[in-house]
């Protein structure tokens, strides 16, 4: 049987690690050809390899999402790789470093200069990834798929208040844009994950505290389990795939359940 999204060729950002690792691994294995790009080349490369000792067709291509002409040659280089592009999933993303020993950052406690750099990566980031993409479908006469990594903080009032202000800058624009760009077949989708044991944040994967940490996110869910970044990347997976034809501007929790509310009563 022909996977999920066989034969698409895929840009997908911030592939060094967590969902973007999670995702290139479950592309290539459902029969896309990827361009893992990330910001760190030896990361990105690391996952490239993965990808193909499991029979994939990938390659690692060092790129900073918040350098419009970096994120171009990334798109070029996909194209000089397997001929076209069908797909980009823009995910990567940082947020607002914590108070050593404190925790998360306030709004007042933000420093300008990290705050601008949050913003050029989380929603400058994600638009140069949009237009090149948007420009090689239009030369290539075809639609294609947009698909983000948004968060549910992009929906809800949830942790960081300037990363949040980030995300639901991208949650509005896959609206907008998702309208903008439907007369020419393109699709532009989001997924919107609660928090994942991931690098993110200064976070490790690889504590001894791993399985204590994730218990305690699942209980934060109506599912009662943490998010895997391999739910994330599955999301973005089926919305970037031919199942999803006809979605598109929608952005999709992958969350336990969280933002739909919480139970009351018995
Ligand atoms: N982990 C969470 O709790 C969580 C929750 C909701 C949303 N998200 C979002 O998920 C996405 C993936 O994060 P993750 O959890 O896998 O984190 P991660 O830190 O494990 O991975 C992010 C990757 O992005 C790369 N990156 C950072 N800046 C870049 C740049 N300028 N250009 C290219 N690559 C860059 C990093 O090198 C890293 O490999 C992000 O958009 C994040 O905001 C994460």
């Amino acid at each position: 049987m022909d996977g999920l999204v066989q034969g698409k060729v895929a840009v997908i950002t911030g592939a060094g690690s967590g969902v973007g690792r999670a995702a290139v691994l479950l592309f290539c294995e459902h029969g896309a050809r990827v361009i893992a790009a990330d910001i760190d080349g030896a990361n990105a490369e690391e996952t490239a390899a993965m990808a193909r000792a499991a029979g994939g067709e990938a390659r690692a291509v060092a790129c900073n999402v918040a350098d419009p002409a970096s994120v171009d040659a990334t798109v070029a280089a996909a194209v000089e790789a397997f001929g076209r592009l069908d797909v980009i999933y823009n995910n990567a993303g940082i947020t607002i470093s914590p108070v050593p020993g404190k925790g998360l950052r306030s709004l007042v406690e933000c420093d300008p200069e990290e705050m601008k750099r949050v913003e050029d990566v989380n929603i400058n980031g994600v638009i140069y990834g949009c237009q090149a993409a948007i420009r090689q479908f239009a030369m290539q006469g075809s639609g294609g798929a947009i698909v983000s990594t948004a968060s549910v903080a992009g929906l809800m009032g949830y942790g960081g208040v300037l990363y949040g202000a980030t995300k639901g800058a991208v949650v509005q624009l896959t609206r907008a844009l998702a309208i903008e760009v439907a007369d020419q077949g393109i699709r532009v989708n989001a997924v919107c994950p609660a928090g994942m044991l991931t690098h993110y944040a200064g976070m490790n994967p690889d504590s001894e505290q791993r399985d204590a940490i994730l218990q305690g996110m699942g209980r934060a869910h109506p599912l009662g389990k943490a998010i895997d970044p391999r739910d994330t990347a599955a999301a973005a997976m089926f919305l970037c795939s031919d199942l999803a034809a006809n979605i598109t501007g929608v952005n999709l929790p992958v969350d336990g359940g969280l933002v739909a509310g919480r139970k009351v009563g018995r």
